[in-house]
Order: C-alpha cells, then sequence, then structure tokens
C-alpha cells in the first residue's frame, strides 16, 4: 500500500496523558518516520503540545479568524499557535453542538485555506445502520466536502464510538472501500481514510490489515500512552 499510515488520538475533554505533563522528550505521541502521529488535545494542552513537538491540531476550530463568537477559538488562532491539523465534524460535535455537513464542510475549508491539514469524521447511527442506511448517510456527509484537496477522512460509526463495539473489520473495509469509490478518481489513492470506535491494541491489527483502512482515529486508548503506543507499533510492523 502507498499510503503511509496516519494513528490520530482525540482526547476529547479529557487531562492530556500524564507522559506529556511530565515532559518526557519521546513519547508514542512524538513524531517518527514509519507512521505519522497526531493528537488533537482540548485547547488548553495543544501549546504544551507544540512545545513538546508533538503533532497536534483542535478537536473543532471557528472558520471565522476573530469576531464576536463567545467561547469559540479561530482555526487561524490555532495555526498561529503552531497547529498543522484539525478535526472536523466529529459525531459529539454532530450531535453537541448541532452542526451540520454544510458546517463542517466550511471548517475542511477553512482550514484548507489556512494550509492546516483537516481530519473529518463521518459516520452513521445505530439506528441509520439497523434501518439499512448506513452508506446512504455517510454519502451525504462525503458530498458536500472539498474532494479534490488533501484531506484525511475518519470513518467513525457512531455506535462503536466509546462503547467497546467495533465494527467489524469487513464492515469497516466495506464501508472504506465504498467511501473510497466516492472520492473523485484522482484522489482516490493517495487519500487517507482512517477508522475510529474502539480502537484498541486487541483489534488494531485485524483492522489496520484491511486495505482500504489507512489508520486510526482512537479514542478512549489514546489516553493510555502504552495503548496507544501499541496500536502505532502495530502501524510500523504493518508499514514494513
Ligand atoms: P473511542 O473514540 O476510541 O473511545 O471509541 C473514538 C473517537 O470518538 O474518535
Amino acid at each position: 500500500m502507498s499510503r503511509k499510515y496516519l494513528i490520530a488520538g482525540n482526547w476529547k475533554m479529557n487531562p492530556a496523558p500524564l507522559v506529556l505533563r511530565r515532559d518526557m522528550p519521546h513519547s508514542p505521541y512524538h513524531p517518527r518516520p514509519d507512521v505519522d502521529v497526531v493528537v488533537f488535545p482540548t485547547f488548553l494542552d495543544l501549546q504544551s503540545c507544540i512545545d513538546a513537538k508533538i503533532l497536534c491540531g483542535p478537536q473543532f476550530g471557528h472558520t471565522e479568524e476573530h469576531g464576536a463568537h463567545t467561547g469559540d477559538i479561530s482555526l487561524k488562532m490555532c495555526k498561529n499557535l503552531g497547529c498543522l491539523y484539525t478535526l472536523c465534524g466529529h459525531s459529539e460535535r454532530r450531535a453537541d453542538h448541532g452542526e451540520t455537513s454544510e458546517d463542517v464542510a466550511a471548517q475542511a475549508i477553512a482550514a484548507l485555506e489556512l494550509q492546516m491539514h483537516p481530519v473529518v469524521c463521518v459516520g452513521e447511527t445505530e439506528e441509520e445502520r439497523d434501518a439499512g442506511k448506513e452508506k446512504e448517510v455517510v454519502q451525504a456527509q462525503i458530498a458536500v466536502l472539498p474532494l479534490e484537496s488533501d484531506i484525511t477522512i475518519a470513518y467513525e460509526p457512531v455506535w462503536a464510538i466509546g462503547t467497546g463495539k467495533t465494527a467489524s473489520p469487513e464492515q469497516a473495509q466495506e464501508m472504506h472501500a465504498y467511501i473510497r469509490s466516492l472520492l473523485p478518481e484522482d484522489r482516490q489513492e493517495q487519500t487517507r481514510i482512517l477508522y475510529g470506535g474502539s480502537m484498541k491494541p486487541n483489534n488494531a491489527q485485524e483492522l489496520l490489515s484491511q486495505s482500504d483502512i489507512d489508520g486510526g482515529l482512537i479514542g478512549g486508548a489514546s489516553l493510555q500512552s502504552d495503548q496507544f503506543g501499541e496500536i502505532v507499533e502495530i502501524a510500523s510492523k504493518l508499514s514494513e
């Protein structure tokens, strides 16, 4: 496979893992040559990640540079801090903050304009999968994105997030191949599609071995540096 694995940690609304607070020069979160590693901490921990030379980005950023948006922080401010990535459209943002697919696409476009790399989340709920609508839902979320640009897509079935229920490797591969088929032909080979939803050291090997799974967006297990490190090592071995 020509695509390099990307292993990303989504720390959500949690304090940074202890190793970072201990100021370690090397950790499983630090960049390495064979696998791309990125973390998405809270806004409060972005600066420490940057100081520690860890690639990172916000979990959300406002599309406007500045202005009357109480409580928000802009993508531009994050870029100025040194962030090279941003997460867009995580299902928790879509659910808790009413972000629509159009809002998510606008964030991805704003990020690209700032030369930040958007990792855009898509995925169906359990109800939608039970109704056999998972592809329809994901197709609509994908259709509005700037697919001709350099973006990463993270397929995160909502029913698998934080639940311990993982999509089976076959279910994930089927959706990833479908998502790839929706990309413009000249972007299909290089666009990375990550899987997210209860990825752990014990299932990462099977998931990451699928031909259209190019990495993981890891929540719970990314807060434990040893577990995150194990997943990065699995991706490294698979890249050999
Ligand atoms: P999880 O979260 O690994 O805890 O399921 C993944 C995510 O929400 O990005």
